[in-house]
């Protein structure tokens, strides 16, 4: 048995609303459910979702006190702009990949660079909400060893 948790950065909540020719029409609730009904075998998930910087900082912190044992990170802006988040997710030492919904390298040349990339485990953009299913797989491979 493995737990997992997926992070949600700001406006995801939105997730359907937002943007839906970039995003989806997908809501973050329904994108959460499918998850949970559709996790690799063994493993569970936990989901938080915040749009506040101290708010994200302090979950990812709690990981160290707690069986998780990797997590599904989409940063929202925070990818191109948080040295924090960075650090936090350097400070648990529990492996992560970074999820986008959309092709960040073919959108604004301020979305390309990410403060994350480099310390993940892997990094899956313009596949949607099967970013998410994708990450959970490479994870959960990756724990089995
Ligand atoms: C995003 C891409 C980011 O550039 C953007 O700020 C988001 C969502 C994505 O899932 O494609 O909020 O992470």
């Amino acid at each position: 048995m493995s737990k997992m948790l997926v992070l949600n950065g700001p406006n995801l909540n939105l997730l359907g609303r937002r943007e839906p020719g970039v995003y989806g029409t997908t809501t973050l609730q329904e994108l959460e459910n499918n998850l949970s009904a559709n996790a690799p075998s063994g493993v569970t998930l936990e989901f938080f979702q915040s749009n506040h910087e101290g708010q994200m900082i302090d979950r990812i912190h709690r990981v160290m006190d707690e069986p998780i044992d990797g997590i599904v990170i989409n940063p929202g802006a925070w990818t191109h702009t948080s040295v924090a988040i960075r650090d936090a997710l350097s400070a648990v030492v529990v492996p992560f990949v970074e999820v986008h919904i959309s092709n960040v390298h073919a959108r604004e040349a301020f979305r390309h660079h990410s403060y994350l990339s480099d310390i993940a485990l892997a990094v899956i953009a313009g596949c949607g909400m099967q970013g998410y299913t994708f990450a959970l797989e490479t994870l959960d491979q990756r724990l089995k060893g």
